[in-house]
């Protein structure tokens, strides 16, 4: 039986339907490496490293279903700057279910939600009935390992040279049962510390790879939670790893019903877990019901309290609702592990903002600035700013560049530091990485390096200094 002829495989997506498919989103299939980058203005010569980001980009057109930002394959794209020049390479993240797409010339699986897995007849025993591996959301690098990450499952090993896929990577045992994609790494101790959520009871493990690379701790449960929840991102203080459990959970009696996998249940509230990294008891708090997508930092306070900075998104509408208006905030939550006590304070008057990021050497350390991006006027529209919030001075400051701009990372030089992003024109889909002074981010970029295809709107990245 060839592909084509499978009778249970999915009718084709309407691309002209999915944002996410379209415009600044629309997946891009070349695969480049190119040198001496037109740049305007000037790269600063005490910079030099990678600038490494992931996303989703379907290697052919989906079928069955296409729901942002879990499906897709992942696209890795790295901006090198090195002695005031900026080269750009591209890859495909070349899982089993890329590569025998590409053999075949066509797509085979279908999106996470339809459902559709191919049978043994179209690929093979060792693929039979397996869903698409999705390894489109971060690239971090720890122990000389650079792994594209997915949600709660292993990560895919990536050549730091020539970005070929390598693998599956599970850290000497630690992601044995999957990793987040949001792990975080210890800039004190060099360890990578992480979480899984899995479908079946205990539902939570967390794990601990040492800064050589070997697993400190293999997957421990968190012990507290009676159902399934989704948990996209962690935070890391020296004592504690912190994790929010929102109240969305895995419901398959709905999914048998015809209804969505994802259930909110905002009569749980939401419980966040400190879990002492020494291994003693977690420590459960309570508070309202919220999501969290993205942390920015966490740091434990003199007094015993944690304090958590991260984007709360309120849905009284249920979550994502689409007539839920977008209320994400840059959020402060203080939590006392002992009494249970918390406050939570909005940082700046600004809503509608993501993808938070500090300076990642300040992880587990109080912070003073926080990026995030956002819109430049209202709530509604494209992501099409930089907000830069100075939590000492109390100011939030914008750099709109009129294009969709993703992702703020934190780039530290040799003798000053900036903030990099990817934005892409909406009109005519070029793309550029801008290169921003971390002490005056508002100004403009002082350098823009033109990008030799568009980079397709997308998640996270990771600086990497040159060794
Ligand atoms: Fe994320």
């Amino acid at each position: 039986m060839t592909v084509t002829t499978d009778p249970h495989r999915p009718q084709p997506v309407d691309l002209s339907r999915n944002p996410h498919l379209t415009g600044v989103y629309a997946p891009q299939r070349d695969e480049v490496d190119v040198a001496d980058l037109e740049v305007t203005g000037e790269i600063p010569d005490d910079l030099a490293g990678s600038y490494l980001r992931n996303g989703p980009n379907p290697r052919f057109d989906p079928i069955g279903s296409f729901v942002y930002p879990l499906d897709g394959d992942g696209m890795l794209h790295r901006i090198t700057l090195a002695g005031g020049r900026a080269s750009y390479s591209n890859r495909f993240v070349r899982t089993p279910m890329v590569e025998l797409e590409e053999q075949r010339g066509e797509v085979i699986w279908s999106g996470l939600t339809d459902g559709y897995t191919p049978p043994a007849s179209v690929v093979g025993d060792t693929l039979a009935n397996t869903t698409r591996a999705l390894p489109d959301i971060n690239i971090v690098e720890h122990a000389g390992r650079l792994m594209a990450m997915q949600e709660s499952d292993k990560p895919y090993r990536i050549d730091p040279i020539s970005l070929a896929t390598l693998g599956t990577e599970d850290c000497d045992g630690a992601m044995l049962v999957g990793s987040t994609a949001h792990p975080k790494t210890d800039p004190r101790t060099g360890e990578l510390v992480l979480f899984t959520y899995s479908l079946e009871a205990p539902y939570l493990t967390w794990s601990v790879v040492g800064a050589v690379g070997t697993a400190l701790r293999t997957p421990t449960p968190v012990t507290g939670l009676d159902a399934p929840l989704m948990i996209h991102d962690m935070a890391l203080t020296k004592k504690y790893v912190v994790l929010f459990a929102n109240p969305l959970v895995f419901d398959f009696a709905a999914v048998m019903r015809g209804g969505s996998l994802l259930s909110w249940e905002p009569e749980r509230g939401t419980r966040i877990a400190l879990i002492p990294r020494d291994g003693s008891a977690v420590r459960w708090i309570d508070t309202e019901p919220f999501w969290v997508w993205h942390f920015a930092n966490a740091f434990d306070n003199p007094d015993g309290t944690v304090t958590v900075d991260y984007v709360e998104h309120v849905y009284p509408g249920g979550f994502a609702h689409s007539a839920t208006p977008n209320t994400s905030a840059l959020t402060r939550a203080t939590c006392n592990p002992v009494s249970g006590a918390i406050t939570r304070t909005r940082i700046g008057e600004r809503s509608g903002l993501e993808f938070p990021r500090v300076d990642d050497r300040l992880l587990t350390e109080q912070h003073d600035r926080i990026a995030t991006v956002g819109k430049a006027e209202s709530d509604s529209g494209d992501l099409d700013s930089l907000w830069f919030h100075d939590l000492r001075a109390g100011t939030d400051v914008a750099w709109t560049p009129g294009v969709a701009i993703g992702e703020p990372i934190y780039i530290p030089g040799a003798e000053h530091d900036y903030w990099g992003a990817i934005g892409t024109d909406p009109v005519d889909l070029r793309s550029r990485f801008y290169l921003l002074d971390a002490d005056n981010p508002a100004d403009g970029p002082l350098a823009t390096v033109e990008l030799p295809i568009r980079v397709p709107a997308g998640l996270h990245g990771s600086w990497l200094g040159a060794p």
